[in-house]
C-alpha cells in the first residue's frame, strides 16, 4: 500500500507562481519599475522579519493585531512577518537620517503577509510596490506622489474611463469631525475607526457605535450631509483648517495639470492605517467586479519620529498591490501578447561530436540569443516535438552533411519552414 501524499497546492491564500506567472509578474513590475526610476525613485528593501512593536505603534489595531503573522522566535523576540513597508522604511531612514539628502525618494518592489480571509482582491500573501518620498511636508510632494501614482497606470494604457483616485485630508476630516461632534483629537480618533467601517458593518451597528461615543441624532445626520458635499462645502465649515488649505492646494495643481479628470474629492477616504496626517487617497478600478480599493496612500508625519528624537521628517507614498493591479489589467484588456521571445533548441544526432553542437549552443549564447540543447539522444522528430512544447521558437539541425558544408538548417517552428543558413551567419539569421 502507498503512502499518503502531500498535498501539492500552495497554503490557503497564498500563491505559486509558475514560469507562466512569473512572465506575467516580471511583465507589470519590469514597467513599474523603469516609469519609477525615470520619475527618480531609487530602489531599497529591507527584511521579511520585523519587531512586532514597529506595527502595533502606528498601524493599528486591524492590522497589527487581527492580520499580522506574528510569532516568539528562538531567542523570545515578538516578531512579526511583514504586512506592510512603511514602517520598515520609516526605521531605515531614521537609522540614517543624518546621512541621507532630503527630500529622497526611494520604491521597493516585495512580498508581505497578512492574516486575511482570501477574497477577490485579497490574498494572505501579496506583493507591493511602494513609493515613498520623505523629507518634504509640501502639498508638491503629495501631488507628486499622486501623479505618479496615475502614471503608473497611464503606461498600461489605462485612461480616465477606468480608474478614478479618491482623494481626501486626514487634518481636514479631523477639524470637520471634531466641530460636528464638538470633540477633540482622542474622540476623532474613535469616531474615525466607526466612520471609516460605515460600508461595512450594518447602519444599526454604525449608528450604536456613534452613540457610544457620545453622538446624538443631529450630529449622525450631520455626518451623513458630509458625505455628499463639495469640496469647496467642506472647506467652508472649517477654513482655517491646515488640510484644507493643503487638499485646496493639491486640488488647484490637479486641476492646472490636466490631472483632475482622474480624481475625485472623497471625504469617505480616511485610510484604515493609524499612521496617515495629511493627504490620504485610494485609487478606484471603475469595473464594478473590482469594486475594493486596488491601491492607496498619503502622508505620514511622525512614522520617522518612532525611531529617532524628529519630527521633521515627513513622509507621503503608497502602496500598489499586484493582485488588484492584475484583475485591472485583465478586466481592461491591457496585457499584451507576452510570448514573443526567440528561443533556440540546438538538436543532435549521434554521428556528430556533442562539442560541435556545444560550440554553436555558445554561439547563440554569446551573440545574446537564448538557447538550449537537447540532452540525450532521441530522434530528429521527438527533439522537434520537444522544442515546441518547450515554447522554443526555433530550432537548429546541423547532420554530418550540414557540419561538412560549414552550414546549419535552422527551422522556425511557427511556420515550419527551414532555411540553410551559413554557419558563421547564425546569429545574423536571428538579427544580431
Ligand atoms: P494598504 O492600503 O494597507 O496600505 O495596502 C495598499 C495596497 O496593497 C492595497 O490597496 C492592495 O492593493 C494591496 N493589499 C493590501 N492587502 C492586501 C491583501 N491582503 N491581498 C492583496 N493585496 C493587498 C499600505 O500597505 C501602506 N503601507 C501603503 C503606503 C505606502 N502608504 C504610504 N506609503
Amino acid at each position: 500500500m502507498s503512502t499518503p501524499k502531500l498535498s501539492t497546492r500552495p497554503l490557503k491564500g497564498t500563491r505559486d507562481f509558475y514560469p507562466e506567472d512569473m512572465r506575467l509578474r516580471n511583465w507589470f513590475f519590469g514597467k513599474i519599475r523603469e516609469a519609477l526610476e525615470l520619475c527618480a525613485f531609487e530602489e531599497y528593501n529591507g527584511p521579511m522579519l520585523e519587531p512586532l512593536e514597529i506595527y502595533a505603534a502606528k498601524s493599528g489595531v486591524e492590522l497589527a493585531s487581527e492580520q499580522t503573522y506574528n510569532f516568539t522566535d528562538r531567542g523570545g523576540r515578538e516578531l512579526s512577518i511583514r504586512p506592510e513597508m512603511t514602517p520598515t522604511v520609516a526605521r531605515m531612514v531614521a537609522a540614517r537620517i543624518n546621512e541621507l539628502t532630503f527630500p529622497l525618494r526611494w520604491y521597493s518592489v516585495q512580498n508581505f503577509y497578512r492574516y486575511e480571509r482570501p477574497q477577490r482582491g485579497r490574498l494572505r500573501e501579496f506583493w507591493q510596490i511602494n513609493a515613498d518620498i520623505f523629507g518634504s511636508d509640501s502639498y508638491e510632494a503629495d501631488f507628486e506622489i499622486i501623479s505618479v501614482a496615475i502614471n503608473l497606470l497611464r503606461i498600461f494604457g489605462a485612461d480616465e474611463s477606468m480608474f478614478r483616485v479618491h482623494i481626501n485630508n486626514r487634518r481636514l476630516f479631523g477639524d470637520v469631525i471634531a466641530s460636528v461632534a464638538k470633540t477633540d483629537a482622542e474622540g476623532v480618533k474613535a469616531i474615525s475607526k466607526v466612520i471609516d467601517r460605515r460600508e461595512k458593518i450594518e447602519r444599526v451597528e454604525y449608528e450604536n457605535e456613534l452613540r457610544m461615543l457620545g453622538l446624538g441624532d443631529a450630529e449622525i445626520t450631520k455626518i451623513d450631509s458630509l458625505y455628499s458635499m463639495s469640496l469647496d462645502e467642506i472647506i467652508s465649515l472649517c477654513p482655517d483648517s491646515k488640510g484644507a488649505a493643503e487638499l485646496g492646494e493639491l486640488f488647484r495643481t490637479l486641476e492646472a495639470t490636466g490631472l483632475s479628470k482622474y480624481c475625485v474629492f472623497d471625504f469617505g477616504i480616511i485610510r484604515g492605517l493609524d499612521y496617515y496626517t495629511g493627504t490620504v487617497f485610494e485609487v478606484f478600478d471603475l469595473a464594478p467586479e473590482n469594486n475594493r480599493a486596488m491601491f492607496g496612500g498619503g502622508r505620514y508625519d511622525n512614522l520617522v519620529g518612532l525611531f529617532v528624537e524628529r519630527n521633521d521628517i515627513s513622509g507621503v507614498g503608497f502602496g500598489l498591490g499586484d493582485v488588484t493591479l492584475e484583475n485591472f489589467l485583465r478586466t481592461h484588456n491591457l496585457i499584451p501578447d507576452l510570448g514573443g521571445r526567440t528561443l533556440v533548441l540546438v538538436t543532435r544526432f549521434d554521428d556528430v561530436p556533442y562539442e560541435k553542437y556545444t560550440a554553436i549552443l555558445s554561439n547563440l549564447r554569446n551573440a545574446g540569443i537564448a538557447a538550449m540543447i537537447f540532452f540525450g539522444s532521441k530522434k530528429l522528430g521527438k527533439q522537434l516535438e520537444y522544442a515546441s512544447k518547450a515554447g522554443c521558437t526555433h530550432a537548429i539541425i546541423m547532420g554530418a552533411g550540414e557540419l561538412a558544408g560549414g552550414v546549419v538548417k535552422i527551422k522556425d517552428l511557427g511556420t515550419r519552414e527551414e532555411q540553410v543558413v551559413e554557419y558563421s551567419r547564425i546569429a545574423k539569421y536571428f538579427g544580431k
